[in-house]
């Protein structure tokens, strides 16, 4: 595994800059280097299925590249959709302690993340629904940061049908948390009702594969901008207006 070296040279245009920017907080911390980790989930009731299939060639083609990976099962107990009850924004954890929070206690130290669903009713699995409504709205309102500029995909397996659909449903949690999204030379996604079936899959794994040298080579290139000393974007304060205005 890859030792990622130091960044000595980051200059910080101005302070509330460096206050925003819990990403070059974490580099500057670093002693003795940082790894690189991308953090792969498991959305489907079965732990070694067909979306673990895919994840686990996704996580071998990035080990291959020198960056390190941990596959999160979310599990099979039942998880609550988000009851809005708020207490995120004083605790920066889910009021229901379950994976969300085992979960959320570990992202902030990711550097890359894939989330993997299988497809049910075309659409993503209701607990990984369920599970990333609740992990990025509590980082969101816990103010956490653990996903701001960080890449991500979505990966999905289906028997047949409703891939895309739910490929767009998983996106929108990135494109909303300012989360560059990596891409593959087709849609990520597999076939199949068992793992055996997905490993006969071999454009699906192929899939897999290119996304994960995409993604190694996105997160390569950051760490070279950074350590170039490439700032993070400057953070406006946030504008909230909702449409209806009484
Ligand atoms: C409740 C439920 C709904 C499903 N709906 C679909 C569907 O809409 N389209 C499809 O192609 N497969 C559907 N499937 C099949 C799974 O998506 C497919 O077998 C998937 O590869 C299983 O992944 P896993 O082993 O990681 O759970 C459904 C399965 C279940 C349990």
């Amino acid at each position: 595994m890859k030792n990622i070296t130091i960044y000595d040279s980051i200059t910080i245009k101005n302070k509330n800059h460096w206050k925003q920017n819990r990403e070059l907080k974490k580099i500057k911390n670093a002693i003795g280097g940082i790894r690189v980790k991308v953090l792969l989930v498991n959305g489907s009731p079965h732990e070694k299925g067909c979306t673990y299939t895919a994840l686990s060639e996704v996580a071998k083609t990035l080990n291959e590249e020198e960056i390190d990976t941990e596959i999160f099962w979310i599990g099979k107990k039942p998880l609550t959709g988000c009851t809005a009850c708020k207490s995120c924004a004083k605790t920066g954890l889910c009021a229901f302690n379950d994976r969300v929070n085992d979960f959320l206690n570990i992202a902030k130290d990711a550097d890359g993340f894939i989330f993997g669903s299988p497809v049910h009713y075309a659409a993503a699995g209701g607990a990984i629904t369920s599970f990333m409504d609740c992990v990025f709205y509590a980082d969101l309102q816990g103010g956490r940061q653990s996903f701001y500029l960080k890449p991500a995909a979505a990966v999905v397996s289906a028997r047949r049908a409703g891939t895309t659909a739910t490929l767009d449903q998983l996106n929108k949690y990135f494109t909303i948390s300012e989360m560059p999204i990596v891409s593959s030379r087709y849609w990520n996604m597999v076939h199949g009702a068992k793992p055996e079936n997905v490993k006969k899959d071999l454009e699906g794994l192929q899939i897999m594969r290119v996304l994960a040298r995409n993604m190694a080579w996105f997160l390569k290139c950051k760490e070279a901008g950074m350590k170039a000393g490439v700032q993070l974007p400057m953070k406006e304060k946030s504008i909230y207006t909702n449409f209806i205005r009484e």
